[in-house]
């Protein structure tokens, strides 16, 4: 499988495209569930964004936007041969992506899953902390950075498996210390959608996790409620990564709303 542009794509099936965008500090693998529900009907495309899983780890202070980094998605997706709609589900820093991407190029959207994300941007206080673990990525490594927020990711349930906890820590102890840094300061950087939301007039799955608490069930509601064409589910038993700790539930839906589309 070929490295494009910054990103890395794995393509599965065939179909009309559904594009997977991951969260921080994550890649691809996260969607494994995902293929084997929807890979039969579609074209499955996992992406690996910039400096993340298999794509180059981003450089010594190299700057990215989030609008750039949806630039380099639409730009690897387009030298793949894909250029039909596509429908994009993004995680959290890919749901942030997803937005990018329909912002700059809404003729690539047909639909959206917005999953443990939001459109608000960071607070003050939320960007300055993203700096200082940027900072702690590049004296201390990766562990030291990304250590504080492993206890938040999964509900207790999901605790239990160690099958899931293993990936997770050492999926997450493999990015490369530049690209934590770099990834902190695109998402700090990031824009509020919130006023862009009355706008997305694409079909629009929204899904939280009920134990999430770095993206809370009110604050995914709030968002739901302000795109025309959503539909809103809270999951149980799930705190930040819906699709890995409740994939039964999260495919069904998935299924469901591709659909529609
Ligand atoms: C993620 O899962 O991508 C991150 O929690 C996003 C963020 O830190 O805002």
């Amino acid at each position: 499988m070929p490295v494009i542009n910054r990103c890395y794509l794995e393509i599965v099936g065939t179909g009309s495209p559904v594009v997977f965008l991951h969260g921080y500090p994550l890649n691809r693998s996260m969607w494994q569930e995902q293929i084997s529900a929807i890979g039969d009907q579609h074209r499955v495309i996992l992406v690996d964004l910039p400096g993340f899983g298999d794509a180059p780890p981003a450089t010594a202070d190299e700057i990215f936007t989030v609008s750039q980094i949806a630039d380099e998605v639409v730009k690897s997706l387009h030298d793949c041969g894909i250029d039909q709609n596509a429908i994009f589900v993004g995680l959290s820093m890919g749901g942030y992506v997803a937005f990018e991407i329909w912002k700059r190029h809404r003729q690539w959207v047909k639909g959206l899953v917005l999953t443990n994300t939001k459109a608000l941007a960071d607070t003050p206080s939320a960007a300055e902390h993203r700096k200082k673990v940027a900072a702690l990525a590049l004296e201390q490594g990766t562990q030291a950075a990304v250590a504080p927020m492993f206890e938040k990711l999964l509900a207790s349930s999901s605790q239990q498996s160690n099958l899931l906890t293993e990936w997770l820590q050492q999926t997450m102890a493999s990015v490369h210390p530049n690209s934590i840094a770099m990834a902190m300061h695109a998402m700090a950087a990031r824009d509020d959608f919130t006023s862009q939301l009355s706008h997305i007039e694409v079909p629009t799955l929204v899904i939280a996790g009920r134990d999430d608490s770095i993206v809370p069930v009110d604050v995914m509601q709030a968002m739901a409620q302000g795109i025309p064409n959503a539909t809103f589910h809270v999951v149980e038993n799930s705190a930040h990564l819906t699709p890995i700790e409740q994939p039964g539930v999260f495919n069904q839906l998935l299924l469901d709303y591709v659909k529609t589309v």
